[in-house]
């Protein structure tokens, strides 16, 4: 009887502990269902600290300009990405130029080596591929140095 009566008990935690975790991760999506901002404009004041989601978990910029990186950069951007990037203006997607005023360098690389992640589960991506009509950036498989040259050339970019 008593050990039954443990077990119970045992139950009856393990019952409010899960049921707690849950509510708690109800919460959390009810609140940010509430704070949703609409536009990718109002989320980028919110956003520009985080890093998106891929493989880049967090990238600082170092303060100097490598230009060995630009130009690598420029070439893989001219070869794989100006199909739907123009350096100066909007076309198929949103230009580059300034990005990281907006943007974390972390999310940028991240957005180009995993854009189908991005644009279903990180919510910035999810609004900017509603805003560009459902045209989807496209994973053009770089490499992370690829990436991170890119990045660079986006830098000079103005
Ligand atoms: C087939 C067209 C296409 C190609 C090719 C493409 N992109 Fe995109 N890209 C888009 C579209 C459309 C968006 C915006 C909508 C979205 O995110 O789905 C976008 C968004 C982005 C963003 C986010 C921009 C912002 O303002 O937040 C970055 C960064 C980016 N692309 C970089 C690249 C790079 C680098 C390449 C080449 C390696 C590339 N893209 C190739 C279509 C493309």
């Amino acid at each position: 009887m008593k050990k039954i009566a443990y077990l119970f008990a045992i139950l009856a935690v393990l019952a409010t502990a899960c049921g707690g975790e849950k509510n708690n991760a109800e919460s959390v999506k009810e609140k940010f269902k509430k704070k949703a901002p609409k536009s990718v404009a109002e989320m980028e004041k919110e956003y520009q600290k985080y890093n998106g989601i891929g493989p880049i978990k967090a990238f600082e910029m170092p303060a100097e300009i490598d230009q060995t990186l630009v130009d690598q950069g420029k070439t893989i951007f001219e070869a794989k990405c100006t199909a739907c990037h123009k350096t100066t203006k909007k076309f198929i997607g949103p230009s580059p130029a300034n990005i990281l005023n907006r943007r974390n360098p972390a999310w940028v690389m991240n957005m180009i080596l995993n854009p189908d992640e991005m644009t279903q589960k990180d919510p910035l991506a999810k609004q900017l591929l509603i805003e560009y009509n459902g045209s989807p950036m496209a994973n053009q498989n770089l490499s992370e140095e690829e990436a991170r040259s890119v990045l660079e050339y986006f830098r000079t970019l103005e």
